[in-house]
């Protein structure tokens, strides 16, 4: 979820931002805008579709003097990618202006209560809605900004980083914070808002962080932190000592290490406002418009490359076991070249994180080519998939930088549970089953932000089996796929050779490789098929196969068994790729980074595979 800058001081503030928000690029964006309090109070707005530089062509020449300002690189959520629908945002007065990061969850019922009091909307964002609300409660009840602010945020649902600025009060200005990060640089006499310190760190090393629920008020008089229900909070001043590269990736050695340790946080915004727990239903939006057609699908394709095709692998378990839907997993390059049989009753479920991926998009255009009804799961907003299919889920998860897929893979796995308690329950699942299934999917942050707490046990794995070049990666059922995503994410960020395989298939030819010199890893958590994986490791062991066992906590008996456990919390069967997967991101990325290899950018590949 993109980027903003604010400034209120004495400088020109216009440099300022267009700096500070060049140094957000990396976080990916598709328009950008700003506005400046001009000396005679008037706005002034500027905003474009497309890279920086579009908007710095369109202002280029024009002077625009002013010493506060905010400035917004959106990654679009709601709302096409338009400059209608570029931020800033403002209210009807044009004296309020704003610039968000993350989702409104409520701006439906939002807008419509404030259409009806006559605001008038100039976008089709969710943001937008907030501009007017504060408007509202500001005329309403005769209150100041910061004061309408606080109550305008106590009716919103969702996750919200805001930057705030009003005509009427030149060199303030308010930022607010809930789930969406936001720092504040305390400068000599003037301050900046952004998304992260890379914008700050040229003018100030004193920050303060923002917590969920805090709003800051900044001002030449000096700066005020409040919760929503306006109490003061006391902040202490924190000195960075990030340089700018560091700072970009939030402290974190590479965007790789990062977007692993940021999974929590993506699962949570993939699920949000989607679970309805106590019903055991899942509410996707995206699919309200066919809930009826989804009624009588009666076989799934899903397509997808790569990391999407494993994730789709994952979910076609799920919807066979609990929506008894047939499902039939294919990775695009080759549905595209094969003629695929489409049956009355089919539909293709596309999954990509671009939403660019040329193959998956060229099995999109061929189902459609013969009628079949196309659904997606993307994370880009408004990408040529997300276009092209009929409906679908967005991920929500912000952009993953890293080549090697991450977030994306937790954050598809868990939407395709999402989608198998939407189709389950419009079939056979029961509610009892339903409110299992979502109870256990509320649980899985908290269980990773467990796993993540191992990161130096895996790093020291990843130390001991360094000496290795060849890699066996096992599992079956659900963990089949995260197996071949294990050994996909260590062939690609440290080049080293690793297969996949289904550990009943070993005895059918691998097995040949294995001695003490071929290692393998097994996802063996208390599953149905725990008895089974337990025999495959005897195999292994047998032939002195070194063996890394990814096992449920507290399993005593595969520690007398595995050379090496790394152990993840007990979640539902369905569920535990979201997990396994995780130690073996971190097993890989430490692989790679003792090798010395760029992770976040490893060689031969790109990160969105537009060719054939
Ligand atoms: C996996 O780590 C790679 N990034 C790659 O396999 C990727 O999953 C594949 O290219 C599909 O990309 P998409 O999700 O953007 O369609
Ligand atoms: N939800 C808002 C929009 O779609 C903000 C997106 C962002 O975080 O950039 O405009």
């Amino acid at each position: 979820m993109c980027g903003i800058v604010g400034y209120a001081g004495k400088k020109q503030v216009l440099p300022i931002l267009m700096d500070g928000i060049r140094n957000l690029e990396y976080r990916g964006y598709d328009s950008a805008g700003f506005a400046i309090i001009e000396p005679n109070g008037k706005i002034k707005s500027v905003k474009s579709v497309g890279k920086i530089s579009a908007l710095e062509e369109k202002i280029n020449g024009t002077e625009v003097n002013g010493t506060t300002g905010i400035i917004h690189s959106r990654w679009a959520t709601h709302g096409g990618v338009t400059e209608a629908n570029a931020h800033p945002h403002h209210d009807c007065s044009g004296s309020i202006w704003l610039v968000h990061n993350g989702i409104i969850e409520n701006y439906k019922e939002l807008k419509s209560h404030l259409v009806k009091k006559g605001h008038k909307f100039t976008s089709e964002t969710d943001t937008e809605v907030v501009a007017h609300l504060i408007e509202e409660i500001k005329k309403s009840q005769k209150l100041t900004l910061p004061e309408a602010v606080a109550l305008a945020l106590r009716q919103i649902k969702g996750t919200y980083g805001l930057a705030i600025i009003d005509s009427h009060n030149p060199g303030q200005l308010i930022a607010a914070r809930n789930f969406s990060p936001l720092l504040v640089g305390i400068g000599d006499g003037e301050y900046l808002v952004a998304s992260d310190a890379s914008a700050v760190i040229k003018h100030t090393r004193r920050v303060i962080y923002l917590n969920d629920g805090e709003y800051a008020v900044l001002s030449p008089d000096g700066f005020e932190v409040y919760t929503l229900s306006s109490r003061p909070v006391k902040k202490d001043i924190k000195q960075l000592d990030w340089d700018m590269e560091v700072a970009k990736k939030d402290g974190f050695a590479h965007f790789m290490l990062k977007e692993i340790n940021s999974q929590p946080e993506a699962i949570e915004n993939s699920i949000r406002g989607r679970l309805i727990a106590d019903e055991g239903m899942a509410k996707l939006g995206g699919l309200e418009s066919i809930k009826e057609k989804l009624r009588d699908v009666k076989r799934l394709h899903i397509v997808g490359c790569g990391t999407a095709y494993l994730a789709g692998k994952v979910g076609e378990y799920m919807l066979e076991e609990y929506a008894q839907i047939p499902v039939k997993t294919e990775v695009g390059s080759e549905f595209r070249y094969k003629k695929p049989v489409f049956e009355k009753g089919d539909a293709l479920l596309a999954i990509s994180q671009s939403g660019e991926t040329a193959d998956t998009l060229a099995a999109i255009r061929e189902a459609k080519e013969k009628g079949v009804l196309t659904l997606g799961i993307v994370n880009a907003v408004g990408s040529s998939i997300a276009r092209d299919t009929d409906a679908g889920v967005y991920q929500h998860i912000g952009p993953e930088i890293g080549v090697a897929s991450t977030k994306a893979f937790t954050s598809q796995v868990t939407i395709l549970s999402l989608l198998t308690l939407f189709l389950g329950r419009q079939r056979a699942m029961s509610l009892v089953m339903g409110q299992r299934i979502a109870g256990e999917i509320k649980k899985l942050p908290a269980l990773i932000k467990e796993i993540l707490k191992t990161d130096s046990q895996i790093k020291k794995m990843s130390q001991k089996y360094s000496k290795y070049g060849n890699f066996l990666y096992l599992g079956r059922k659900y963990n089949l796929p995260a197996a071949f995503e294990g050994a996909l994410k260590i062939k690609e960020i440290s080049y080293v050779h690793a297969e996949g395989l289904g550990a009943g298939e070993m005895k059918h030819g691998p097995l040949a490789m294995i001695d003490n010199n071929f290692p393998s890893v097994v996802i063996v958590p208390k599953d149905s098929v725990y008895e089974k994986n337990i025999s495959n490791i005897q195999e292994l062991k047998a032939r002195g196969g070194p063996v890394l066992a990814i096992a449920t906590k507290g399993d005593k008996e595969i520690s007398k068994l595995a050379d090496d456990v790394i152990y993840i919390p007990k979640t539902l069967e369905m569920l535990t790729p979201v997990l396994a997967v995780v130690p073996l991101q971190i097993f890989a990325y430490h692989f790679g980074t003792m090798k010395g290899y760029d992770v976040d950018k490893p060689r031969n590949l790109a990160k969105s595979v537009t060719v054939e």
